[in-house]
This record gives C-alpha cells, structure tokens and sequence, in this order.
C-alpha cells in the first residue's frame, strides 16, 4: 500500500458500532468519505464480509482489524479471504511466530490483492508487564514489541500496529522498514476517554506514525465532521 501523503490519507477512522446501519449512518455524519476506515471484531462478527462491501461503495477502503492468530495453514488461508474482500490492510497477531508470518506474508503476495498490507500487532496495550508474566513472557514488554516487531519484519510483514509511545524506538530500530500504523491519538480538544499513553495527531506524525487509528474524537463527537476536520488541520503536510 502507498504511503500517504495528504494529511486526511493519514487518518483511519474506527467504525467502532455494532452494525451496518450505525456504520453508514457514522460514515453520513463525516461528510466525504473517509480515505480508510477500520472494521473490527464486533461489527465483522455481527455483519460479515457485506459491511466491508457496504463501506467500500462509499468510496473508503477498509483496515480489516480482526487479529488473526492460528495455524500457519489457517492464518494464510484467513489473509487469502481478506484479500479477496479486497480490503486495504488487515492484522495478524505477531506471537503467531515466524512460520505462520510467513505463510501470512506468502498468502498475501500470492494473491490477487498486491495492495494489501499486513500489519503485525505485537503486545496489546492492555497488556503490561504483570499481564505479559502471567502468559510466561518475563522480559520487558518494550523488549517484547521490538522483538515481536523483528519477526514481522524478517517474515516480510508490511507493518505493525504501535502505540504512538512507541514509534520513536520502533523506527530507530527498523527504520523505514516497517510501516508503522497508530491507535492512542487523541486531538489536544479531545478526552482521552479510556487510552492512557496518548499523542496528539501531530506529535505522532512528526515521531513517524504513517497512519493513525482515530475513534471516539471523532465518531462521539457532536459534530463528527466538524471533529474531523479539525484533526485532519492539525496534521503536517508531506
Ligand atoms: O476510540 P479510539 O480512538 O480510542 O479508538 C481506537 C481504535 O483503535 C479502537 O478501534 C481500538 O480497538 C483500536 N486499538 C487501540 N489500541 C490498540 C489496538 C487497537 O485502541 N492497542
């Protein structure tokens, strides 16, 4: 997928609903069609492939966010039907490990989608150190992304889905090898709601963030097109 350059490219709007009707009527409230928006779990789970069509007919392509972690077979058999829906990026979890990263990777470049970008998602954020233990994983969970963030690479993911905290350490270690997409931005007007390690849109641009996640700033806004484009005004050209 290309790298964005227009400052509204750069946002991906969280179709944070239940169904289908909620999702057109959120994508009405924002006037033009978002550049991308972002399905999740709930919304799939509910509606299927047809939101992801109904969302692609308003003129935004679709981040597939539903985390995909199984056998190698299953993962890349998973990323082939994501790429069939013709869908923009789609997730995977990294702890999946190196082979099934790769089936992942192979699948998407074999399919008929060159387009799609796979984006590794390392340690949720709602996992801290005590959490990570509990799984068995000791080491500090900032060594963990870097080294989940490591096998993605290696395995030929596009991408990996970051706190905006954690961009500056993910691009010193990679560089421009990974695309770097952002969830936690919160606009300096906007409540942080339940995100704890929050930038605002601009700081996370400037740190390296290619494509930020933003929900509720914008979706609970009272004026979500008036939200939006106030985020969109605040972010650097280029
Ligand atoms: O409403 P808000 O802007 O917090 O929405 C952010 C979106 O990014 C939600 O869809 C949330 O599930 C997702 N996300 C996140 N933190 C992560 C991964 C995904 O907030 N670590």
């Amino acid at each position: 997928m290309k790298l964005p350059s227009r400052p509204q490219d750069k946002i991906i709007i969280a179709l944070d609903v239940p169904d289908t009707d909620g999702a057109l009527r959120l994508l009405d409230s924002l006037g033009e069609a978002p550049t991308l928006c972002k399905i999740g779990l709930e919304l799939f789970t509910a509606e299927g492939p047809s939101v992801v069509k109904a969302v692609q007919s308003r003129g935004s392509a679709v981040f597939l966010d539903l985390k995909f972690h199984d056998i190698p077979n299953t993962v890349a058999h998973a990323v082939n039907s994501a790429a069939a829906l013709g869908v923009a990026m789609t997730t995977l979890h990294a702890c999946g490990g190196p082979v099934m990263l790769e089936a992942a990777a192979k699948a998407a470049e074999a399919s008929g989608n060159k387009d799609l970008l796979l984006l590794a998602v390392t340690v949720l954020t709602s996992m801290d150190a005590a959490q990570l233990s509990a799984t068995g994983i000791t080491i500090d969970p900032e060594a963990q992304v870097l080294r989940l963030a490591g096998l993605a690479a290696e395995a030929g993911i596009g991408g990996i889905v970051c706190s905006p905290l954690e961009i500056s350490t993910v691009r010193a270690t990679f560089g421009k090898k990974l695309r770097l997409v952002t969830p936690g931005v919160r606009p300096v007007w906007a409540s942080a709601g339940d995100q704890k390690r929050v930038m605002t849109p601009a700081e996370a641009v400037r740190a390296g963030s290619d494509w930020l996640v933003i929900g509720r700033p914008i979706t609970e806004a009272a004026d979500p097109k008036a939200a939006y484009e106030s985020v969109v005004a605040e972010i650097p050209e280029g």
